[in-house]
């Protein structure tokens, strides 16, 4: 913890918004004040204003029907946020869809997306309401027709379809590899929709990149994609009325000066929804919906010199933000505290007993030191609840939301006690 704390916030990065910062820092003059230092380990910090503002403009346009991805952040004040703005909301588990149904929204609001649908999870589901599902195999079909005709409901289905590509690209959702994500349209084609009258099957998924960061790229394979789909949805002889094309708008984690403008978005889809001649378009947004209004806190343990490298290691790492070691794309960071120093590189560790407990290579204040407090951005989306808190047993993580300028807690941080048996 620092004693002295400067609080000219002329400096700060883009991703940083000036009210994060400043709670931060009055955060910090409370804990010197107070002799106290709050979740040491790390935390998360949600600007709840920041998203309301963000999810209005995404609303703000009637060419496609928005759900959000629960994944990407299941915090229930996330969610009521995303509910009051009309945002509806796709579910891939049990606990996912308790969470959701917890926060007071319908199950109408609800779709279920994902390769592990049991028969006994589509019963449940329909038992709670839900009457959207993406379906992603044929037994999935057949489970979920049986269930609908032994409680008397027709449920509307998208079939998920996977396509191939002349260019090969590897991403966590698959791009040209064979995933668990749906079928080959080759597969699908063994079905005719009029084989399930229990079931209302009116419409096609398809997702298969992630983290996209420019339009036309964006635009280019969302076109390569309608031909097949009216080719598959005529040989199934099912009147397509809905396309659901998932989610994948990027962020730009590695500030690149990359990012998608959302106008260009709904100009691209407006003629997408044109040509499939679909009467509803939806995306299932995660990252481009809560990354940006996300930011996790930790502090610098110990700093080093080896082989030339200049090392922190801090008191949180991939225990509570472990996408940079899957996707080896760090998020940005900065130091809570001002500084006039010249930045240079740091190699940023974790405290975990492996090498994959790495948050990237990254600039900071050359005068960076043990006790400072280091902020990430973009942490909105698959942090919390994408990490791996338990190995090594050190605290799991505290979440906050900044809502009309106030900072709450909403999950404190917990010991390892917590857990352990
Ligand atoms: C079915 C489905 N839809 C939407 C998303 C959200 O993706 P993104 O965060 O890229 O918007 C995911 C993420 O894995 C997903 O599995």
């Amino acid at each position: 913890m620092t004693e002295t704390l400067n609080t000219n916030i002329s400096s700060k990065p883009d991703w940083l918004s000036t009210a994060i910062q400043t709670a931060l820092i009055e955060r910090n003059e409370a804990d010197v004040q107070n002799s106290v230092t709050r979740d040491e380990d790390g935390f998360y910090l949600y600007d709840l204003d920041q998203l309301e503002l963000h999810l209005s403009s995404l609303m703000q346009q009637d060419v496609i029907k928005l759900w959000f991805a629960v994944k990407a952040n299941p915090l229930s004040r996330v969610l009521k946020t995303l509910a009051q703005q009309g945002f509806n909301f796709d579910v891939a588990s049990q606990g996912e869809l308790s969470q959701v149904l917890s926060q007071g929204v319908s199950a109408e609001r609800i779709l279920n997306t994902g390769p592990a649908k049991s028969k006994q999870q589509l019963k449940a589901f329909l038992t709670q309401g839900v009457r959207t599902f993406v379906v992603e195999s044929l037994n999935q079909l057949q489970w979920l027709n049986q269930a609908a005709s032994e409680l008397s409901c027709q449920p509307q289905v998208l079939l998920r379809v996977q396509l191939q590509w002349q260019e090969g690209e590897k991403n966590p959702l698959g791009g040209n590899e064979v995933t668990a994500f749906g079928l080959s349209c080759q597969e699908w084609q063994a079905i005719k929709v009029t084989d399930f009258p229990t079931l209302k099957i009116n419409g096609l998924h398809i997702f298969q990149w992630g983290n996209m960061l420019s339009n036309e790229r964006m635009y280019d394979l969302w076109s390569q994609m309608i031909d097949p789909l009216l080719t598959l949805a005529e040989n199934l002889a099912m009147k397509l009325e809905v396309l659901d094309l998932g989610g994948g708008l990027g962020v730009d984690y590695l500030q690149n000066g990359q990012s998608l403008s959302w106008p260009t978005i709904i100009a691209d889809l407006a003629k997408i929804k044109a040509r499939a001649g679909v009467s509803e378009l939806w995306l299932e947004l995660g990252r481009y919906a809560v990354a940006e209004m996300g930011y996790y806190v930790t502090s610098v343990v110990d700093r080093k010199n080896n082989f030339e490298q200049q090392q922190l290691v801090l008191s949180g790492g991939i225990n509570h933000l472990l996408r940079p070691a899957i996707t080896e794309q760090p998020f940005p960071v900065t130091l809570v505290r001002e500084s006039v120093e010249e930045p240079c590189y740091f190699d940023l560790h974790g405290p975990l007993c492996t090498s994959l407990d790495k948050l990237g290579t990254l600039l900071l204040a050359s005068d960076v030191e043990v006790g400072d407090q280091l902020v990430f951005g973009l942490a909105g989306a698959y942090g919390f609840t994408e990490s791996m808190p338990f190995f090594l047993c050190h605290q799991i993580a505290a979440e906050y939301v900044l809502e009309q300028g106030k900072v709450e807690q909403v999950r404190a941080a917990e010991p390892a006690t917590w857990y352990l048996r």
